[in-house]
């Protein structure tokens, strides 16, 4: 007996609302910050993480980055760089956790759901005040679908960490795009994408809240760091226009003290700057937007 029109109809009802609710992201603080090379990702990450810890939330600040910027950042000795190995360069971990070493696997059987709830654990580095760190390496080409055992990898962990409950997470992506894959619309809520006031890095901006809507991360905001004036302020408006992806747009200004402090970032804290409100502002809007849920559909 042949499938009716009626049947057929009621199967892709039902696969497209399971594809929903597969890849629904979860409530909760689960931020990715992405953006063009050198715009502040890393420093605007670290502050993040700095002042949700200081109100008291537990904070995973998750570095994609291979160079592990982003724990220099927060404060992790520079000498103690060889410690910190990315799990995609672990190859006794992926080999342990999929099956693989990196570089093999091809038509090998991977293991790509693998149980990774140790990862934090065993690889996290701790920082003081409630921050943990995960150095995870790059998801190469996650969104074409290239299924080495370090992306099998470092997927089943993006995967894994939205899972982790009361924690606020905090991802930390390299430069550019290329890497935003569906696994990273399964794990994050918002998107905080960090720009300078400059055409190349909005561009950069504008196509990856793009890629993001597209991929069904529900809340896009716009940060234009290194603001210097109101002309500056002019060029991102006339350039985004009325009609872009982003919810919200906040300026941060250039601040000489940043350069001055780096990489590290806690002593920006200890005095008020505007650079700093504006921090404060990106935080209480990110806290106000996971506490909000997901907007009514329609
Ligand atoms: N508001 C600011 N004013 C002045 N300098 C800043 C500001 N924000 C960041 N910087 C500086 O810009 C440089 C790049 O910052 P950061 O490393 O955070 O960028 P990134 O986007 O993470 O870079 P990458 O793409 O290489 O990971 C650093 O030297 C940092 O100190
Ligand atoms: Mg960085």
């Amino acid at each position: 007996m042949g499938t009716t029109a009626e049947q057929k109809q009621r199967m892709r009802a039902a696969t497209a609302a399971l594809n929903s609710m597969h890849h629904e992201p979860p409530d909760g603080f689960r931020v990715v910050v992405c953006g063009k090379g050198g715009v502040g990702k890393t420093t605007v990450t670290a502050l993040l993480a700095r002042r949700l810890a200081l109100r008291g939330m537990k904070v995973l600040a998750v570095d994609e980055d291979p160079q592990q910027n982003l724990a220099f950042s927060l404060g992790y000795p520079l000498e103690a760089a060889d410690a910190l190995v990315p799990l995609s360069r672990n190859f006794d971990y992926v080999e342990e956790k999929v099956g693989a070493r990196p570089g093999e696997g091809w038509g090998l059987l991977l293991a790509l759901n693998p149980d990774v709830t140790d990862v934090v654990d065993r690889f996290g580095v701790h920082l003081d005040e409630g921050i943990d760190c995960l150095v995870m390496g790059s998801v190469v080409q996650a969104a074409t679908g290239c299924l080495c055992p370090e992306n099998a990898l470092l997927n089943a962990v993006i995967r894994y960490i939205r899972l982790r409950e009361d924690e606020a997470i905090l991802l930390d992506t390299q430069a550019g795009v290329e890497h935003f894959g569906r696994a990273l619309a399964e794990g994050f809520s918002q998107t905080l994408v960090v720009t300078e006031p400059g055409r190349n890095s909005l561009q950069v901006a504008l196509q990856a809240a793009r890629l993001a809507a597209d991929l069904g991360i529900p809340r896009r905001h716009l940060v234009v760091n290194k603001t210097r004036n109101g002309a500056d302020r002019e060029k991102v408006e006339t350039f985004l226009g009325d009609d872009h992806p982003f919810a919200s747009v906040i300026y941060l200004p250039f601040d000489e003290r940043v350069l001055d402090t780096e990489p590290a970032v806690s002593a920006l804290l200890d005095d008020p700057s505007p650079f700093v409100e504006g921090i404060a502002a990106i935080e209480e809007l990110l806290l106000a937007c996971s506490r909000s849920g997901r907007p009514a559909p329609g």
